[in-house]
């Protein structure tokens, strides 16, 4: 978010008044800023870690009691606070009943083909997928899109550095999960929207029980 603070009433002027409680993690000069938004009426929220690059969030469903948690990074591009990154995203405990989803802004690809220009860093890409192998996550794709990051430049540097992936368990209980990419506003990032349906109403059509933007 790139923002150092969030108050209320800054949140105010762009969040429907419903989404009552947050937690965020400060930018620190122009880069990462994290802000993770709640509805209490729906959801509790424990902040069960909070890193400068990453937090955890668990939140457990005032209607069923149903656990899930959320763990959205904003990954540092300069070392050592990469590698750190990348440590303490691969030394995650998910238990196999875990319904845990991670996302947000990783400043790695997993391939040199999440470019759309030669070069980039293989040996990059292996220690990011060595990471998502390790924990057993399953990327969701995005669809429709196939670079979340722009240089701004004329003829631009695009990259997919935005990534979600979630617990094998989160396949099973919430199979229809998908990551929609937004119009773009005023970021070199596009935003993208998960829309996580569960239930069907009389007439058969998924109902969104469960949205969250990156
Ligand atoms: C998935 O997690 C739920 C509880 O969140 C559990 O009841 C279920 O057994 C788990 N499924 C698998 C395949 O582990
Ligand atoms: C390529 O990635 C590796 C592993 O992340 C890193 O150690 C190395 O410095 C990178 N090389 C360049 C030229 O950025």
């Amino acid at each position: 978010m790139k923002r150092e603070s969030f108050d209320i009433t800054y949140i105010r002027k762009f969040a429907p008044r419903r989404f009552d409680c947050f937690d965020f993690i400060p930018s620190v000069g122009a880069s990462g800023g994290i802000l993770v938004l709640w509805n209490s009426a729906i959801f509790t929220g424990t902040v069960l870690d909070k890193q400068s690059f990453g937090m955890t969030v668990s939140f457990s469903s005032v209607h069923n009691n149903d656990v899930w948690k959320l763990t959205t990074v904003y990954g540092p591009c300069d070392e050592p606070a990469r590698t750190n990154f990348i440590n303490w995203f691969r030394d995650h405990d998910i238990d196999d009943l875990d319904n845990w989803i991670f996302l947000g802004d990783f400043n790695f690809y997993r391939s040199l083909s999440n470019r759309n220009k030669p070069g980039g860093n293989l040996s990059d890409t292996l220690v990011f997928n060595d990471a998502i192998g390790h924990l057993g996550l399953v990327e969701l794709p995005l669809k429709g899109r196939a670079f979340t990051w722009s240089n701004m430049q004329s003829n631009p540097l695009l990259e997919q550095l935005d990534w979600f992936f979630t617990s094998p368990n989160w396949t099973l209980d919430f199979p229809n999960t998908e990551v929609l990419p937004m119009a773009k506003i005023t970021s070199d990032h596009i935003p993208c929207k998960i829309t996580i349906k569960i239930f069907k109403d009389t007439k058969g059509k998924s109902i969104p029980l469960l949205r969250t933007f990156g």
